[in-house]
């Protein structure tokens, strides 16, 4: 039995976690095995690297922080992702290796071959991908809404902020047979919709 892997991705204030939340329970509730989790995260020691990796007074380079974004990875790949897709459990994750090749390879300039190498060890493809878009001045809005002190990569300036957007959309361009692009600055509703009839027309779920 093998289940499947969906993705979400986007820059900050997307609406990622609210969407992958609400496809979790609307598949759940049509009787199938669902797993949300996030990066970085998902597992005891993922957890801690993301609390590292999220505080404002750690200093890393580029390549540190990509190289425990991998550690983290590799871990709950294994712990958790992988033995739920053997279940044919449905695996939501918020967040996963677009997202180092969105900030760390187009944003902190990073060597984007050396990124697709650690993703070819990991070892792991989602099936599906969505690439949450939204505008600089919805992502603005939305992070004030949210009213708690920004992280690590919140800090980082407009310019690596747009290299990032950049990024995921270049990504979701080079790969449509796993990614979609969504824009995201219309009603969550609206969002939400689109990303479960995309389920439906490309999973069959
Ligand atoms: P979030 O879960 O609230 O989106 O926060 C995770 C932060 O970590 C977000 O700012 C993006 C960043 N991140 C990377 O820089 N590289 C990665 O590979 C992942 C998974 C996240």
């Amino acid at each position: 039995m093998k289940g499947v892997f969906i993705t979400f991705e986007g820059g900050e204030g997307a609406g990622k976690s609210t969407v992958a939340r609400r496809l979790a329970a609307a598949l759940q509730t049509s009787g199938q095995e669902v797993v949300l989790t996030r990066e970085p995260g998902g597992t005891q020691g993922a957890e801690a690297v993301r609390g590292l990796l999220l505080d404002p007074a750690t200093q890393l380079t580029p390549l540190a922080d990509t190289l425990l974004h991998f550690a983290a990875r590799a871990d709950h790949v294994a712990r958790v992702i992988n033995p739920a897709l053997a279940r044919g459990a449905v695996v939501i994750c918020d967040r996963f290796y677009d997202s180092t090749m969105a900030y760390q390879g187009y944003g902190l300039g990073v060597d984007k071959a050396a990124i697709v190498k650690l993703i070819g060890l990991v070892g792991l493809i989602p099936d599906l991908t969505f690439v949450l878009e939204v505008s600089e001045s919805t992502t603005k809005q939305r992070l004030a809404s949210r009213g708690n002190a920004a992280d690590r990569y919140e800090l980082m300036g407009a310019e690596v902020m747009a290299r990032i957007a950049a990024g995921f959309h270049e990504i979701a361009l080079t790969e449509p047979a796993r990614c979609v692009l969504v824009d995201a600055n219309a009603a969550a509703d609206a969002v939400f919709a689109r990303v479960a009839a995309l389920v439906a027309e490309r999973l069959g779920l």
